[in-house]
């Protein structure tokens, strides 16, 4: 038989953010983390990784391209994951394409991978999260590995530990587990997308000049020179656990709101008490966290939660669309675009939320009125061009599977980047 033969898969996995963190690792290799950690998954339709993965006897050599760049596979976390995944293979059959593999051909078979983010890499919003999460799900469905998605956690996870929140949509624990092999360090769902679907998401992509440590070595640091980070870990975030995932079951919004603030201020200070310290937060940040304090306090209950991630960037949860939409008209109010700016551009997701705001034009945005929780403070400021741009989403659904073949980003025939 002339073996010209390509199989491919295509899926679009989503990135998720956290409301309790995960901030320290037991295990560097296995990433194993040292608290459990909860996240919401955002809606794949505004920010997700596409991964198309293709298996061909014509291939000399496991191969990935990244936005369209070829990268190297040679990295210790790429290499478990493929381990992993391969040691877990069975026999797939194509009749109609006359293709027959057999769970051992897998380890001798190589492998394209081509992956897509349909947000800016650079804007710092958890990339490696759906990256991981794509590439294990893909890859699991391309080679039949005929495992739950918690077990397909396990392996995401060994890729990048964030990752492995991604493989559900919703509401995720990643728990810890004891192992020291880490079989039981696993993801599960708390509750689906529909669950809590009032909640909206506006994140506001901070504009940064420095680069920022790495997740990977800002935990590592934490854990080696911080003493609170101890605390953390073993007091605070075990009972922060138990009252969030009562709070996401009551759809208790003041709840979820105080304890994600919490949990984000608190990972930041774990990293200020780093040596040297850590900074992620800048003042664009501070701002935000300060509008947003102010504002929950004037209305006597959080209307919303900020949470802040390895940067500048705030991810911003209102308790409905309402609020959302009261949130937009004050982040748009101190942080207008800059005249140049297209509104279009500025805004970008789910636009309705900018509808909501009454917010059309340019013209509206000067327009807005100063918020009446700071009408008697003095002197007001605004910070023009402190924010690249603002990202409206939702909760959304966990991984799928795309049979549409446009969608698919390496060519069927040659198995190579379209
Ligand atoms: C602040 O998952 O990026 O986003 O496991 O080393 O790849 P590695 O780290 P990563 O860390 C994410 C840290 C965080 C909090 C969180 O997502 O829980």
């Amino acid at each position: 038989m002339a073996e010209k033969w390509v199989l491919m898969v295509t899926a679009q996995t989503p990135t998720n953010i956290a409301v309790i963190k995960y901030w320290g690792k037991r295990d560097e290799n296995l990433i194993l983390p040292i608290n459990d950690s909860i996240s919401v998954t955002l809606d794949p339709q505004h920010l997700c990784t596409t991964t198309s993965v293709a298996v061909s006897p014509t291939f000399t050599h496991d191969r990935m391209w990244l936005n369209g760049k070829e990268i190297s596979l040679s990295g210790g976390r790429y290499q478990n994951c493929l381990r992993e995944l391969r040691a877990r293979a069975s026999d797939v059959e194509d009749e109609e394409k006359g293709i027959k593999i057999t769970k051992k051909d897998w380890e001798k078979l190589h492998l394209h991978i081509a992956s897509y983010n349909n947000f800016p890499t650079a804007a710092g919003l958890a990339s490696s999260a759906a990256g991981f999460a794509c590439l294990v799900f893909s890859l699991a469905k391309l080679m039949n590995v005929k495992e739950d998605h918690s077990k397909l956690s396990a392996i995401a996870r060994q890729g990048s530990g964030s990752a492995c929140r991604s493989l559900y949509g919703g509401f995720v624990k990643w728990i810890m587990g004891k192992e020291e092999n880490g079989s039981d360090s696993i993801a599960v769902q708390l509750a689906d997308e529909k669950h809590w679907d009032d909640l909206v998401i506006i994140i506001a992509v901070v504009s940064s000049r420095q680069k920022e440590t790495s997740s990977t070595s800002g935990m590592r640091e934490t854990v080696e020179t911080s003493m609170l980070i101890e605390h953390r870990a073993k007091e605070v975030v075990p009972r922060r656990i138990i009252q969030m995932e009562k709070a996401i079951k009551d759809l208790d919004f003041p709840s979820f709101a105080r304890l994600t603030c919490s949990d984000s201020n608190q990972f930041h200070a774990v990293c200020l008490d780093t040596s040297p310290p850590i900074f992620y937060m800048n003042d664009t940040s501070h701002r935000i966290i300060s509008c947003v304090e102010k504002w929950n306090r004037f209305e006597g209950t959080p209307q919303v939660a900020y949470t802040f991630d390895a940067g500048p960037n705030a991810v911003l949860i209102a308790r409905n669309r309402k609020a959302a939409a009261l949130l937009l008209q004050r982040l748009l109010f101190y942080f207008p675009p800059q005249s140049d700016t297209d509104l279009n551009s500025y805004v970008i997701g789910d636009k309705s939320i900018l509808q909501d705001a009454g917010v059309h034009n340019m013209k509206d945005i000067e327009a807005l009125d100063s918020p009446p929780e700071i009408k008697d403070s003095t002197p007001m400021q605004k910070y023009k061009g402190d924010v690249s741009y603002f990202i409206c989403t939702r909760p959304g659904r966990g991984p799928v599977l795309l049979t549409d073949e446009t969608k698919a980003l390496l060519n069927a025939e040659t198995g190579l980047p379209k």
